[in-house]
């Protein structure tokens, strides 16, 4: 088969990447508009930072692996499309904040509709509000085009900094199809695809709706976990429990389960939030405001929780942080990718900021360019004077160096091997440690003399 994929993003370009690992016999091509992008994928330097991802690509590029800007010229020869492009939250018109914009999936659709041929399979990859099949089997079926198609859903599971482990090994693959023989027969084709290295019964077979509602109600139900820890760790400050003990006790429980029970300054990147406000205009939409407002306290507890960091920062440092130097170590909104979408770090940085703080920031994988267009200021001023209040480090010692107090934001595991003796001796004294990850041994540095300050621990 010739195999399309529009949207060569964090999920595009690694899906592609193992299908086409898995699949040698047939031909893999991602399409962006995004010339730049496209041009990473087809250097030594990818443009998504992704454990395991560069020895994929390597070996599968150039042999039935390919990334191009030909959008309608690689549709045009497509036996199956799929459509991985952007779906964010609207920021305008009707349901903004909420809604998913779908601007996007309608151009590819109608894109589609304008150069395809033939037999063809188009198949949902993004992350889409239950139903939208039905409006791109209409643009499809609208056109007039000499094509024949069906249209399948299937949602994409894999997390950043794990996504070839995921890909590799998924829980599960699911693929919703329209229940006709020629539905059955379209999900039988990527279902093949699939099985390549998926043990059959790990692929799901569902109808198109469910496998739609299935992608963001799995989303909910993580983050809703990550925001009820959250809120227990806030509980627990103030009574001196301890929330990593509280996890552990409660994750031994076998109908709990252990995993995403890690208590955080706030869960980030680009889909917990967008997918449950999502959810949340669904049900609003369908007229169930009760429904609405449980999923959406799951968004109010995680803002709630990356302001409380900053403000317990600020009252540990005596009430102000003006004119200080905060160390902010990590900046992407999970350790192993370079991704900052939605990331805590954003929003610790901004109120930080907004109280007059220097930060200093330091991250293994993010650009410094990244950084300053998160935080929406310049490098420099118009005279070309380096910005003083936001300073990008190439060090991490640099980084803590003299300043009042160092912020864990990102989990990198580095950190925790850091040589804390001599960081403390540079920083200025008292010297506090703001642990937003909880992963430093706190009995150890306090015994070197810093304050430590973990999330839902004294
Ligand atoms: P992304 O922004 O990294 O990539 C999307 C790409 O699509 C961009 O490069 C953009 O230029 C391209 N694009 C947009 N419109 C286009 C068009 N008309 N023609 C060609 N290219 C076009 O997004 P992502 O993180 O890969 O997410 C894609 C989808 O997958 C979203 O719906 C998201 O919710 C879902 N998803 C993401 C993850 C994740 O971990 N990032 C996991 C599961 C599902
Ligand atoms: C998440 C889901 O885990 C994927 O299954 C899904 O495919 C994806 O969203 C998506 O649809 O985009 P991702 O956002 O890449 O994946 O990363 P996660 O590992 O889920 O982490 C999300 C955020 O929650 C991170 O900021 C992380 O630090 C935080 N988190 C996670 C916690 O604070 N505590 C936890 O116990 C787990």
């Amino acid at each position: 088969m010739n195999i399309c994929c529009i949207g060569a993003g964090y999920v595009g370009g690694p899906t592609m990447a193992m299908i086409a690992l898995k699949c040698p016999e047939h031909r893999v091509t991602v399409v962006d508009i995004n010339e730049k992008r496209i041009a990473a994928w087809n250097s030594d330097e990818l443009p998504v930072y992704e454990p395991g991802l560069d020895d994929v690509v390597r070996e599968a590029r150039g042999r039935n692996l390919f990334f191009s800007t030909d959008v309608n010229g690689t549709i045009a020869e497509a036996d199956m499309i799929f459509i991985s492009v952007n779906t964010p939250t609207k920021t305008y018109g009707v349901g903004a904040g909420r809604a998913a914009d779908l601007k996007f999936i309608e151009k590819c659709a109608r894109q589609i509709a304008d150069v395809a041929k033939g037999n063809i399979i188009v198949v949902e990859k993004s992350t889409l509000p239950v139903r939208t099949a039905e409006s791109v089997r209409r643009i499809l079926e609208g056109c007039g085009g000499e094509f024949t198609f069906q249209v399948l859903s299937n949602p994409e599971f894999l997390a950043e900094g794990t996504a070839m482990e995921d890909l590799n090994e998924p829980d599960r693959v699911l693929i919703g199809g329209e229940q006709t023989p020629e539905g059955e027969e379209a999900a039988q084709a990527l279902v093949d695809v699939y099985a390549h290295w998926v043990p059959r019964e790990r692929i799901l077979t569902t109808n198109v709706w469910s496998s739609e509602l299935s992608k963001l109600t799995a989303n909910a139900f993580l983050a809703q976990r990550v925001s009820s820890i959250n809120a227990i760790s806030a509980l627990c400050e103030a009574t001196e429990a301890d929330v990593e003990e509280v996890a552990r006790a409660i994750g031994t429980d076998s109908r709990i389960g252990p995993k995403f029970l890690k208590s955080s300054v706030g869960f980030g990147g680009s889909c917990f939030q967008k997918d449950i406000l999502n959810l949340v205009y669904l049900c609003q939409h369908f007229g169930l405001p009760e429904v609405a407002d449980y999923w959406e306290q799951v968004i109010v507890m995680n803002d709630y929780q990356k302001s409380r960091f900053v403000r317990r920062l600020v009252r540990t440092l005596f009430n102000t942080v003006s004119d200080k130097k905060i160390a902010i170590l990590g900046f992407a909104f999970k350790k192993d990718t370079n991704d900052t979408r939605e990331s805590p770090a954003i929003y610790v940085c901004r109120d930080l900021l907004e109280e007059q703080a220097n930060v200093h920031i330091y991250d293994p994988k993010v650009k410094p360019a990244q950084i300053f267009a998160d935080l929406g200021q310049a490098a420099t001023d118009a005279d070309g004077k380096a910005n003083d209040s936001i300073i990008i480090e190439e060090d991490v010692y640099a980084a803590c160096k003299d300043a009042h107090a160092v912020a864990i934001l990102t989990e990198w595991d580095q950190f925790k091997t850091l040589d804390w003796q001599r960081i403390y001796d540079n920083m200025l004294k008292p010297a506090f440690v703001f642990d937003g990850r909880n992963i430093l041994d706190a009995a150890a540095l306090r015994k070197i003399g810093f304050e430590v300050s973990g999330i839902g621990r004294v």
